[in-house]
């Protein structure tokens, strides 16, 4: 039984972590959040009060981090600004909270001996062609093209730095696109969802050609879960459920399961560098581990998702105007 200290456990992934441990293990929690526009407390109402407690704070005030570090027996890292749309507009929050959050992080895991897990993207390999047979295995070359996916590879460079310069005992992963409740509406598929349920028509960028890997976030968790506790120290896990779909047919998945016509959707002006196809191979995971995905069916997954939005409109009104306000100044 050991106390983990999760960063951004406040946001979509990290409180979806949280959730999955106090329900699966007798692990107990500390959340560090910022509660930045991206956190949501409610996410995390109705857990016990003897196995979690929420610590409102920057990952980059050295002094807290050190002490909730020197504290607990783990970190798993999850704190991160993660929108590519927001990274593109405003750089800077992205370097210090995934760049010198990470930094911080690691010194107190350095000075404390704490075990580390950290949190990344299959965004650090860059974006492959729509007909490439090859997938992201762990060996491929890193090739970021965003400020928030390059900031992500920064943290990851940090990371292998600290385990072979100074022998902190760390591990990392790098997941494909997450989709479930409690995302942020910013998202693509939450937007989408929010859009259908407010009257409003999905926006596809550009021709809606480009390609995610799609995973449940409760599978996300399984796999760091096993990470953290059965992971070789050092090493670096893929996590992916092979997911692949193109926005298209995800927009029309959600308007098909939402009654409406396949193609009440608008074609809006596209990302700019935006990545047309992320695949994952998680060989490595499922024969090292011996982790497999639980959500297989991505229609039922989406359906239980829509299910959820439209079930907890209290949970995302709160959100979904400013959220819209950014996208409209952008044009989209
Ligand atoms: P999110 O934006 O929903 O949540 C991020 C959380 O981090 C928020 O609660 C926010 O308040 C907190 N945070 C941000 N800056 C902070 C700071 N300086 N100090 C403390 N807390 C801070 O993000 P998410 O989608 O849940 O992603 C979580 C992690 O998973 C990120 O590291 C992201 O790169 C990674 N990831 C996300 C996906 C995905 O599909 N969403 C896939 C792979 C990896
Ligand atoms: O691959 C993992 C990454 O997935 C994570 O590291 C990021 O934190 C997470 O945000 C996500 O990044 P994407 O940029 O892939 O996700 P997003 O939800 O922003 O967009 C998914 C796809 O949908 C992408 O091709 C852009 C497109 N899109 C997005 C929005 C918001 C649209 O077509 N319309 C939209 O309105």
């Amino acid at each position: 039984m050991s106390h983990i200290l999760v960063t951004g456990g406040a946001g979509f992934i990290g409180s979806n972590f949280v959730r999955f441990v106090l329900d699966n293990t007798a692990h107990s929690i500390t959340v560090l959040d910022k509660l930045t526009y991206a956190a949501n407390t409610a996410s995390l109402q109705g857990l016990p009060a003897s196995r979690f407690a929420l610590v409102q704070g920057d990952i980059t005030d050295a002094d807290l981090v050190d002490g909730l570090v020197a504290s607990h027996d783990a970190v798993v890292h999850y704190a991160a600004e993660s929108h590519n749309d927001n990274s593109l507009d405003d750089p800077r929050p992205f370097l210090d909270s995934n760049v010198i959050g990470t930094y911080t992080l690691l010194e107190a895991a350095r000075r404390h001996g704490t075990r580390f897990h950290h949190i990344s993207t299959d965004e650090v390999y860059g974006d492959l062609e729509l007909d490439d047979p090859n997938r992201f295995t762990e060996s491929t070359a890193y090739n970021p093209s965003s400020p928030y996916s390059s900031t992500k590879a920064a943290s990851d460079l940090l990371v292998r730095a600290w385990v072979r310069s100074f022998g902190i005992e760390a591990t990392i992963s790098n997941c494909s696109n997450n989709y479930g409740p409690y995302q942020h509406v910013e998202k693509f598929i939450p937007r989408q969802i929010t859009n259908v349920l407010t009257g409003v028509r999905p926006k596809l960028y550009g021709a809606g050609a480009n390609v995610r890997d799609w995973i449940h976030a409760e599978d996300h968790s399984s796999a760091v879960l096993s990470v953290l506790e059965h992971g070789s120290i050092g090493e670096t896990y893929l996590i992916g459920a092979d997911g692949e779909k193109n926005n298209r047919e995800v927009v029309e998945m959600i308007l098909q399961q939402l009654g409406q016509p396949a193609g009440a959707y608008d074609l809006v002006t596209d990302r700019v560098g935006h990545d047309l196809r992320y695949a994952i191979d998680s060989t490595k995971l499922r024969t090292e581990l011996g982790w497999a995905p639980r959500f297989t069916d991505f229609s039922e997954g989406l359906a239980s998702t829509i299910a959820w939005y439209r079930d907890d409109p209290a949970w995302w009104e709160p959100q979904k105007k400013a959220a819209e306000a950014r996208y409209t100044a952008q044009g989209r």
